[in-house]
């Protein structure tokens, strides 16, 4: 299962288009996006950050993934994002998850480098995927909320240095990317994504997708992002067409009715999103 990741990101890699990372909290927006994903035949990640974790439960999160592995053909895995607790990861690990994030990022370098090999060293032998950060992102993603003047860009000298002493398999990069909507027009600094890439031959990974045009996440793919982070315009399709459903039948109570709206307003942003990766008939 994850050396089938692996090689998807290997594909993508000399593809030139990205595996789309979607954010998924429960089972209706898991399945959305896997049969969005399903009907496009592109490979897809789902990821779980811990509050996700949290909220769907472990054994519930690994065993909807195990279930749907058996219902859908695509290539897919649960990816672990933003995590920061070792042993959950761990714990995870054991249970069958093939891609973890460990984001140390807010670390020193030095204690980013310590804490991420020490995942490394457990995933490697079981062949689970390892991404880490380096950077800062702003915005606000599950628990954690980083200020504007906060956010630090990706260090392309550090990144190498990063990359070679730790092993990991993929490497997110800040590029004045923001966890949730932008004000105004992002920019991206895509010359440092270019020295990036220069010193790193990983597949690089795209946080903070929501809100970016797609022709600037085009350009981003061009320069080696292979995986693309996707969550708050997926939240911001489903509530909407939840609001949207509820204020026009107010009286409904039966959730088998007034969830569809919400799951196709977010199934149509999976499929936007699977087409901006390129990722469609890869799977
Ligand atoms: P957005 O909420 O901006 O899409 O960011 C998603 C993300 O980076 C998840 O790790
Ligand atoms: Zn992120
Ligand atoms: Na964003």
């Amino acid at each position: 299962m994850a050396t089938s990741t692996m090689n998807l990101f290997q594909q993508a890699q000399a593809g030139k288009y990205a595996i789309p990372a979607f954010n998924v909290h429960n089972l209706e927006i898991t399945k959305a996006v896997l049969e969005t994903a399903e009907e496009m035949q592109s490979p897809v990640l789902l990821a779980a950050t811990p509050g996700t974790v949290k909220y769907v439960g472990e054994e519930f999160l690994i065993g909807i993934m195990e279930a749907a592995k058996k219902k859908y053909s695509i290539p897919f895995d649960v990816h672990l994002d933003h995590h920061e607790n070792v042993e959950d990861i761990k714990r995870m690990i054991d249970m069958g998850v093939g891609s973890v994030m460990i984001d140390a990022s807010h670390h020193s370098f030095e204690e980013n480098i310590k804490i991420v090999q020490d995942v490394v060293d457990y995933a490697r032998p079981k062949g689970v995927l390892v991404e880490a950060e380096l950077g800062r992102l702003s915005g606000i993603e599950d628990d954690m909320s980083v200020d504007e003047k906060d956010a630090i860009y990706t260090n392309p000298d550090q990144a190498r240095e990063f990359v070679e002493r730790t092993g990991i398999d993929t490497l997110a990069v800040a590029i004045g990317t923001a966890h949730g909507l932008y004000k105004g027009e992002p920019k991206l600094d895509l010359e440092r994504l270019k020295e990036i890439r220069e010193v790193v031959d990983i597949p690089l990974v795209l946080h903070g997708a929501s809100g970016i045009p797609d022709a600037l996440v085009h350009e981003t793919i061009h320069l080696g992002i292979c995986k693309v982070n996707v969550a708050t315009e997926l939240k911001n399709a489903y509530v909407a067409g939840l609001r949207n459903y509820l204020s026009a039948h107010v009286d409904e109570n039966d959730p088998r009715k007034y969830f569809s709206e919400a799951i196709e307003d977010l199934k149509k942003v999976v499929e936007s999103k699977i087409t901006m990766c390129q990722s469609a008939q890869k799977a």
